[in-house]
């Protein structure tokens, strides 16, 4: 399973590339907004710091204007995928990028049969929210079992991007079910390392290595 960070915050990427199993990054106008930066500047430094796929959105709604920005985001780096809302306008701006050669993510995806146009649309990657449709009491992880059986029925090249994942339970689950990718904060990314069991383990054997004798 890839590896991508979910966040536009320079200095959480840095550290996550630090770990070195960072794969891409994945960005969004809400994570944009937050850093109170410019998006293309964001980018640009992004792309300086990661050379794996980095998510950049699209703002406008409209096919002209998705296609428009598609183009102008494709400049800003080769590593650079354009994400693009799960709407009509959406698929056939996936279906004109698709055939330019822009490689696309498609975001905003509920439900295994929003998932099967994405893949018919030719789709480098479908971000299925996991963690939104547990907030409003649906089962994300089915949506996710569902896309991957369909996927795999017909061969689908798109990649499952499990995305709006808020803790570990979401990325092992992700992971068991065979998502081609997960894109997780840094502090899950955290989480994952941390065990109580291997603080206690480490500490006792940090102190045990004292009592061994040097020559
Ligand atoms: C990533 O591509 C998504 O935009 C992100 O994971 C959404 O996460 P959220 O539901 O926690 O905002």
């Amino acid at each position: 399973m890839k590896f991508f960070i979910d966040t536009a915050d320079i200095g959480e990427i840095k550290e996550a590339q630090s770990f070195g199993i960072l794969d891409g990054v994945t960005t969004n106008p809400s994570l944009v907004a937050k850093t109170g930066r410019n998006y293309k500047t964001v980018i640009e430094e992004i792309c300086e710091i990661c050379r794996g796929p980095i998510s950049a959105e699209v703002l406008s709604v409209d096919y002209d204007g998705m296609m428009k920005e598609a183009r102008e985001w494709q400049k800003v780096g080769q590593n650079i995928v354009v994400k693009i809302p799960l709407t009509e306008d959406g698929i056939k701006a996936v279906v004109a990028c698709t055939a330019e050669g822009i490689k696309t993510n498609v975001t905003l995806c509920f439900s295994a049969n929003q998932a099967l146009l994405v893949a018919k649309a030719g789709a480098t990657y479908v971000s299925p929210f996991v963690g939104r449709l547990d907030d409003i009491g649906q089962n994300g992880l089915d949506v996710i079992r569902d896309i991957r059986q369909i996927y795999s029925n017909y061969n689908f090249r798109t990649e499952i991007l499990v995305a709006s994942v808020r803790n570990p339970i979401h990325l092992l689950d992700a992971a068991k079910v065979g998502a081609d990718v997960s894109t997780i904060p840094l502090t899950v990314l955290k989480q994952l390392v941390r065990h109580p069991l291997t603080d206690i383990g480490l500490a006792k054997f940090v102190e045990d290595s004292k009592k061994i004798p040097k020559s």
